[in-house]
């Protein structure tokens, strides 16, 4: 059981203070009765709870899928920079999401923001082998010895031995390439890291999918939505 003001103040719906104003002109219901005392205690997972005749919907945990955009950064707080969380509407603010993983400042494409922790955690963790695949286009031609390398492990330049990737040609000529690559693991500036070892730069690079989600293409960059419950269910399984 919780205090009413303080799921309501949890979903968004403004501090307790604002809650005790709403609740004293009798906006909210527990039940289809007019509560009079914000501070009475509710099951917000049985309880309806309305607020101004509309239904609260009552979720513990948020799910978001971004298309984040380049010159944004993937953190929750920055001095210098936009975050990905200043991008979010204030009603998702009270849930205080993360971002699952990281994705470089110039870097674009599907990122996924959560405040449910355990998911959290064994969607970046490398034992649970979750691919995350990225559209890159590279400066230089790759060829056949790249994906090679790709897949036998790159070691990093501070002597890190990267897990086996796997590294498709989309395109590829002296002028430059376009590549996919899949990872299983999230190290800082991974694939400009394993390129870098191949004496290659990467020029642009878009994560297209995490897991068993892929980046929605209606969403343009910048924008975002919550995930299905389909695809709630999808990540809990990976
Ligand atoms: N690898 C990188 O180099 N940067 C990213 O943002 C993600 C993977």
């Amino acid at each position: 059981m919780e205090r009413l003001d303080k799921v309501l103040s949890n979903l968004g719906y403004g501090s307790r203070k604002e809650i005790k104003a709403l609740v004293k002109k009798g906006e909210v219901e527990v039940n289809n009765v007019i509560i009079k005392d914000s501070s009475i205690k509710i099951d917000p997972e049985v309880d309806v709870i309305t607020v101004s005749g509309e239904k609260v919907n009552y979720r513990k945990y948020i799910y978001i899928m971004m298309n984040k955009p380049s010159g944004v950064v993937s953190a929750t707080y920055d001095n210098y920079d936009e975050t990905v969380i200043d991008l979010l509407d204030f009603e998702y603010l009270a849930f205080e999401p993360f971002p699952v993983g990281r994705l470089d400042k110039d870097t674009v494409g599907l990122l996924l923001l959560t405040n449910d922790g355990k998911l959290n955690h064994r969607l970046i963790s490398p034992k649970h082998h979750v691919d995350k695949i990225y559209y890159a286009e590279i400066d230089k031609k790759v060829d056949q010895k790249d994906i090679d390398a790709f897949e036998k492990g790159i070691v990093l330049e501070d002597g890190y031995k990267c897990m086996p990737a796997k590294l498709e040609i989309l395109n590829s000529d002296e002028n430059g390439s376009e590549v996919r690559v899949t990872i299983q693991e999230g190290k800082f500036h991974q694939i400009k890291r394993m390129f870098e070892i191949r004496d290659k730069k990467v020029v642009y690079l878009k994560r297209i999918a995490f897991g068993p989600l892929q980046l929605d293409e209606k969403l343009s960059e910048g924008k975002y939505r919550e995930l299905s419950e389909n695809e709630i269910n999808l990540l809990k399984n990976v």
